[in-house]
């Protein structure tokens, strides 16, 4: 679906759909039935209606992640309800200097996020824009690649997490790209790949690597890099987004996507449940993967001339020294009322969503301290809605590249200092753990800008 005369338009309807998975039939959650969602492209200044319906049997909404949009009204608003069968129409527009990038949507009703992502529910939002008109990138084929997992039962039913599986966030041993098991994606002859990665999971972490082969980072979440930076593995949290360029060598060849081991910590929470429960072969979160899984791979053709890398891409502003400072303590606590069980909060404190937690002030810039002291050492990726940052340090140490984001991955024990402009839109709004389970057991917080 894109965009004409500064119009996106369409209906979206979100249901439960049969859908053919590595050949099998699966029963999962897809908008307009399929899964992943369609993709979606506009640009900076364009208008968007979307006219939404829930053919769900739970209530929804729809989240715009990553875009810089009013959470105000019937626009990027996480407070809004659609009760089963009934519709609603989205209506934003689009800043006309907003950054072209890599950006999607999901639902965002607390208490149902994870389970309905899980389900399949989310799709690109693409921005088209300054980066694209770079000759280097133009000249690149373009991939989307949404990274999904999934737990089917036998009769290809979503299995249903248990306590554990909530605890660390759920994952499926199914793990696929665009609703594939294992796809192959060609290299153009003139040798450039440009692969834009979407980790739609609602907690599986991807280790990204090519067999044997480098690939340069071009833009993040927010948007482009000033300038490439080469790496070996990228490591994608829930909720991220990462474009990368391939090149193609002279010989015909073929490379591996892999999925490396990675450990997201709560191990000692995992030793001590299955001592209790005896048994975890029913567990699907938290397994400790020990080979590299294959999703996907790059096929080269060889010969002609390689295009070189762009040199430059799109200067990264500096952004002003912060007018506020706070701190935000990520944990997860024990039992906080009798057989509650576990709590996932922001400096103590569970989702409320009649409180405000944090106010802050329209056209400011803030640093915000993410402090990591889960008890068990969890990672956990932080989200902001509506205003994109930039990382300034990491366990008091600069970036070494700097770029715009708006999920970060804060590891067990790390304090990581985030730089916020918040700009142009008044209203209330979310931050949030991005493992969807912790989110929906109350690692949410709202932020009220005036
Ligand atoms: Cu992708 Cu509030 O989330
Ligand atoms: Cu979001
Ligand atoms: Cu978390």
């Amino acid at each position: 679906y894109k965009s004409a005369d500064g119009l996106l338009k369409l209906d979206l309807e979100a249901g439960s759909h049969p859908i053919s998975l590595g050949g099998k039939r699966a029963y999962l959650l897809g908008y307009n039935g399929q899964v992943p969602a369609p993709r979606l492209e506009a640009q900076a200044g364009d208008t968007v209606r979307i006219r939404f319906t829930n053919n769900l049997t739970q209530p929804t909404n729809l989240h715009y992640h990553g875009l810089h949009v009013t959470p105000t009204g019937n626009a990027d608003n996480p407070f809004l309800e659609i009760p089963p069968g009934e519709s609603l129409t989205y209506k934003f527009t689009i800043p006309k200097n907003h950054r072209s990038g890599t950006y999607w949507y999901h639902p965002h009703h607390h208490g149902y996020v994870a389970e309905q992502v899980f389900g399949g529910l989310a799709g690109l939002f693409i921005i088209r824009g300054e980066l694209d008109e770079i000759a280097e990138i133009q000249a690149a084929k373009e991939e989307f690649l949404v990274l999904q997992d999934f737990a089917l039962d036998r009769n290809g039913r979503i299995q249903s997490p248990n306590h554990m599986d909530m605890m660390m966030g759920r994952e499926g041993e199914l793990l696929t790209v665009n609703g594939q098991i294992k796809p192959t994606f060609s290299i153009a002859s003139g040798g450039l790949l440009r692969l834009r990665f979407l980790n739609a999971s609602p907690s599986r972490f991807y280790r990204l690597a090519l067999e044997n082969h480098p690939f340069y980072l071009v833009a993040t979440d927010g948007g482009a890099l000033a300038e490439p930076v080469e790496f070996k593995e990228l490591l994608l949290a829930p909720g991220e987004r990462a474009e990368m360029l391939v090149r193609g060598e002279r010989e015909p060849k073929q490379y591996r996507l892999l999925n490396l081991p990675y450990n997201r910590g709560g191990m000692e929470m995992m030793e001590d449940e299955m001592g209790m429960m005896g048994d975890s072969s029913h567990m699907m979160g938290g397994k400790s993967q020990v080979n590299p899984q294959i999703l996907a791979t790059l096929t080269y053709q060889g010969f002609v001339s390689t295009l070189p890398l762009p040199k430059q891409l799109i200067p990264v502003e500096t952004l002003p020294e912060p007018k506020t400072v706070r701190r935000l303590e990520l944990s997860m606590e024990e039992e906080m009322a009798p057989g509650m069980g576990m709590s996932f909060t922001f400096n103590g404190k569970a989702f409320d969503p009649n409180k405000i937690n944090t106010q802050v002030q329209v056209n400011t810039v803030e640093d915000w301290e993410l402090v990591n002291v889960d008890l068990d050492r969890m990672d956990h990726p932080f989200h902001l809605h509506v205003n994109p940052f930039q990382v300034i340090l990491r366990n008091g140490e600069p970036e070494p590249y700097r770029a715009w984001k708006d999920t970060v991955l804060v590891r067990g024990g790390e304090t990581v200092r985030i730089r916020i402009p918040f700009r142009d839109f008044p209203g209330k709004t979310v931050y949030h753990c991005h493992v969807l389970d912790h989110e929906d057991l109350g690692m949410m917080g709202i932020v009220n800008i005036q």
